[in-house]
């Protein structure tokens, strides 16, 4: 049996997702500021490696940066509705850019949606 990781088309899919979103984050007034000043790439792996797990690939997030408790390690960001909003349009965009059966996409999706309603911290 496949993995979904394989199924959405394994590592060269999740780096093409995640560097389409990076794209949007460096150009966006909200989440930019956010995210370390030099340095996206490196956020760019960590977020790769966390989705490429998530969805059944390697354990490389895991054995580089932990066990992800993810919303502990968004709780230094003050991401209030609009950045929830802001982070969500880039992922959607990056989303569209790629091709993938409907099925996935909503799958992919819901989960997205799922996970950023949970890193809120922040009222409005
Ligand atoms: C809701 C809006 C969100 C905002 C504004 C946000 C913002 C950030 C920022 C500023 C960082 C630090 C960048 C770095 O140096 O790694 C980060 C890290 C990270 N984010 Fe988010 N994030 C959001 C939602 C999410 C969601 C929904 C996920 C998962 C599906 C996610 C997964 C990650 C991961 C895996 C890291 C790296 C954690 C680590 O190992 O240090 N984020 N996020």
């Amino acid at each position: 049996m496949s993995t979904l990781y394989e199924e959405f088309g394994g590592e060269a899919f999740f780096a093409d997702l995640v560097s389409a979103f990076y794209a949007q984050v460096a150009v966006d007034p909200i989440l930019r500021p956010m995210y370390p000043e030099s340095d996206l790439k490196a956020a760019a792996t960590r977020l790769q490696w966390f989705l490429e797990q998530y969805w059944g690939g390697p354990t490389t997030y895991q054995e580089n940066r932990g066990h992800p408790r993810l919303r502990m390690r968004h709780a230094e960001f003050h991401i209030n509705i609009q950045a929830h909003d802001a982070w969500l349009d880039a992922m959607r965009t990056a989303v569209d850019s790629l091709e993938m059966k409907s099925e996935l996409k909503d799958q992919l999706w819901s989960y997205l949606e799922m996970a950023a309603a949970a890193m809120v911290n922040q009222p409005d």
